[in-house]
Parts: structure tokens; C-alpha cells; sequence
């Protein structure tokens, strides 16, 4: 694969990172020194300039006598799979080298939220008399204890931060490589018997860390939102080992939405097919690549990021340690979609720091961590992440008008 054999150096393209405020405003920004700019959300508009500049390659058409049956494929245990989504993930996960799909069984939903619910649900013993804890160590992604607790579920209950779970008997721990807030690579916590793991993949993408080693665990979530970008199209999959689990989550999927949408299947198995022909192509150009892309945007971000923080000690991000990507054939660094900022100093609520300077962010309680702590999306748009560069280098400024 040309991937894994070359050291791949991309020329930043001018319609992507390295512009700074002032040309985007020439290009007809919308935004103003005046307005509010939202990093709540991991909402990964940073790669529409991509797709843009793909142009039609991944266009799809679907006549109106196409896709009206419920059913995809009754041979298939999850049955509402539509054929060409199956095989674009798995040789997607071939190329990249992020993911085992042999021995796996793949289970289609409604994003990866959907997943994580019908995991949870294969998960839980239907005899117990109490509901099974569901832990992640903090800081853990936001949704995941609002999902869990939602509907008050006799089946699960959400237990809190996985280093300080000491229940015995039967678990689920929810691992998120790399972690969703932090960007740390995690392993498993508890470590007990009776330990039933999700592994949430979500961010295990050469765009944002070092593919070390194809995963394979028992159940592996992965979706469009964070690999192509593609979140409004909602699709989501896992890759499960075990058959009955597999069977047990379709069966939540059937009873939840009775399947799928077809339509997004299908435009989410063309965009992940051109990836992975484009990884595979020695003739297709590095900035083509959309890992290659997405990494140099994220590079360029983290730096300038970086280089922004460091100018006081005011704030401060984690470090990364650089690692081998099979991927990338070259030792890189992690380039996380979030950064996990701290306020140091005297500053007890990050989150309204920022927000008196019209950036939102989402506080780091939330993550059942500190409000010193918070998360910023780095997967904005270009103006939206310039912005936040130049009113955080602001603040930095004029930290003593603060008095901190
Ligand atoms: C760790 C993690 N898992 C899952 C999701 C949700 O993915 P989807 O859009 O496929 O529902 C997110 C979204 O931010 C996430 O950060």
C-alpha cells in the first residue's frame, strides 16, 4: 500500500488551514469581531473544503424506484446492512490498518449513539435483579451518562468514573482510544471478572493519532462523523464478535428505527470506497487523501494552538508522545478533534472565562472532571478556528484587565 510505504509530505492548500482572519474575511466570512463562536460541538465542518474540493467523485444518485424495501440482505444476521456499506468499511479497515473485521460481525446504525444504546442493550443481563453499572474513566465523553440514564432503564445504570468503581459482579466499561475528551490512547480500567467492554473507536483515524496496531476487541464502534466528516448522514457501525451480541443489537436497531436509512448506506459506502481507493492508488495525490488532509489541517491547527499557549502560563494542553503509524509509515503526533485546555492561575471556570470572550466551549464538569477544565472543538471551520486563535492570543494580552 502506497501509505505504508512512503513518507508523505502534503502542501497545505490554500482553501484550508494557514488562512488567517483577514483573508477570510476578504473570501466573505460571516463571522465579525462581534460574534459568538460555538466550539461546543464536536461538529466536524473543518472538512467540507475537502469535499468541496472533491467535487462530484462521491455524488450519489438514487432513483425513486431504488432502496423501498425495508430489508438489505435476509441472509445477513443484520439484516437492513446494505451489501456495498459492508464491504466499503472492511476494506476501509484494510487499508487503513485501524481494525480487525475478520471473525466480526458488522452492525449498521443510526450513527454510533445508536450503537453505543444497542450495546448497552446485548449487554445487560435480562434475569438481574438490579441494573448493571456503566463506567468510563473520567474524563469521559459527555453522552454517554446522559444516554445510558435517558430513559431510566431497568437493564443499566450509569456508574460514574471506572477508577472508582468497586462493585463486584457483572459491568460494562466504556473505553474511548483516543479518548473523547483528552485524546489519550486508553486501555481497559477495572479489569475485573464479569467485565463486559465497548471500545469506542470513533477517533482511532490516522487524521487524528497514530494507527499502532489493527484493534480487535469484542465490540468496536466506528463512525462517519469523525473518519469522513459525515455526521448528518448518521451512520454509524460496530464490529462485534460475538454472533449472539450481534444478533441482540440488530435486534434493538429492528425495534428502535426497524433498520437503517438505506439512503444514507449508500452515500456513506461511496465516500468510504473512494477513501480507501484513494489509499490504495499510488497515483492519487497526498492532499487527495483525506487522512493526509485531514491530518495536515490538524497539524496546523494544534500549532498554531500551541504556539498561542504558550506565550503565558495562563493556559495549558496535554502532550502527546510521538509513535509509529503503520499508516503514515513515519513516526507522528497525535492532532486530537478536541483540546483539552486547562485554565491555570486562579481561574476556577474556564468555560465562562472563554464565554465573557464569546467562545463556547463545554466546561470540563461535564466530563466528570473540574471546571478548569475545557473541551474546544478543533474541527471547526477555518474562520471559526482562526477566530478562536485570535481572541484567546486577546486574552492572553490583556490577562491583567482580568486581574488574574
Ligand atoms: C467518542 C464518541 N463516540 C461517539 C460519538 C457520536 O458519533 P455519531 O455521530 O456517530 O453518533 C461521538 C461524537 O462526538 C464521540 O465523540
Amino acid at each position: 500500500m502506497c501509505g505504508t510505504e512512503k513518507a508523505r509530505v502534503v502542501k497545505s492548500s490554500s482553501s484550508s488551514a494557514g488562512l488567517d482572519h483577514s483573508e477570510t474575511r476578504e473570501n466573505g466570512t460571516t463571522l465579525s469581531s462581534h460574534s459568538v463562536i460555538n466550539l461546543d460541538h464536536g461538529d466536524p465542518t473543518m472538512f467540507e473544503a475537502y469535499w468541496q474540493r472533491m467535487g462530484d467523485k462521491c455524488t450519489v444518485v438514487i432513483p425513486g424506484s431504488q432502496s423501498l424495501s425495508y430489508f438489505s440482505n435476509m441472509k445477513n444476521l443484520c439484516w437492513f446492512l446494505e451489501p456495498e456499506l459492508e464491504e466499503s468499511i472492511k476494506r476501509v479497515h484494510h487499508v487503513v490498518g485501524n481494525a480487525v473485521t475478520k471473525d466480526h460481525h458488522v452492525v449498521v446504525g443510526t450513527g454510533s449513539t445508536q450503537l453505543f444504546q444497542a450495546a448497552l442493550y446485548a449487554l445487560s443481563p435480562s434475569d438481574a435483579l438490579e441494573p448493571i453499572s456503566v463506567v468510563c474513566a473520567i474524563p469521559y465523553y459527555s453522552s454517554y451518562a446522559a444516554v445510558t440514564d435517558f430513559l431510566r432503564s431497568g437493564l443499566y445504570k450509569w456508574g460514574g468514573d471506572a477508577h472508582a468503581f468497586d462493585k463486584d459482579g457483572a459491568y460494562i466499561e466504556l473505553i474511548t482510544s483516543p479518548n473523547n475528551p483528552d485524546g489519550n490512547t486508553r486501555d481497559a480500567i477495572v479489569k475485573r471478572g464479569g467485565g463486559k467492554l465497548v471500545h469506542d473507536l470513533a477517533y482511532y483515524w490516522p487524521q487524528f493519532t497514530p494507527i499502532t496496531k489493527p484493534a480487535d476487541h469484542d465490540i468496536m464502534l466506528f463512525t462517519v462523523s469523525k473518519s469522513t466528516g459525515h455526521a448528518g448522514s448518521r451512520i454509524g457501525w460496530a464490529l462485534v464478535k460475538d454472533k449472539d451480541v450481534a444478533k441482540k443489537m440488530t435486534k434493538f436497531i429492528e425495534l428502535n428505527t426497524i433498520g437503517v436509512s438505506k439512503e444514507s448506506q449508500l452515500r456513506a459506502a461511496k465516500v468510504l470506497g473512494v477513501i480507501a481507493d484513494s489509499c490504495q492508488s499510488c497515483d492519487t495525490p497526498d492532499s487527495d487523501n483525506v487522512f493526509e488532509y485531514g491530518k495536515l489541517i490538524m497539524s496546523e491547527r494544534w500549532n498554531k494552538l500551541r504556539d498561542v499557549v504558550g506565550q503565558s502560563d495562563m493556559f495549558s494542553l496535554p502532550e502527546y508522545a510521538k509513535e509509529y503509524c503503520n499508516f503514515m509509515g513515519k513516526f507522528t503526533e497525535s492532532y486530537p478533534a478536541f483540546a483539552w485546555m486547562k485554565c491555570n492561575r486562579n481561574i476556577e471556570d474556564c468555560a465562562e472565562l472563554l464565554r465573557g470572550q464569546k467562545i463556547i466551549t463545554r466546561s470540563g464538569e461535564r466530563f466528570g472532571a473540574d471546571s478548569k477544565h475545557v473541551r474546544v472543538s478543533m474541527v471547526s471551520k477555518d474562520e471559526e478556528f482562526n477566530l478562536f486563535i485570535e481572541r484567546l492570543l486577546a486574552i492572553q494580552e490583556t490577562s491583567n484587565e482580568y486581574h488574574i
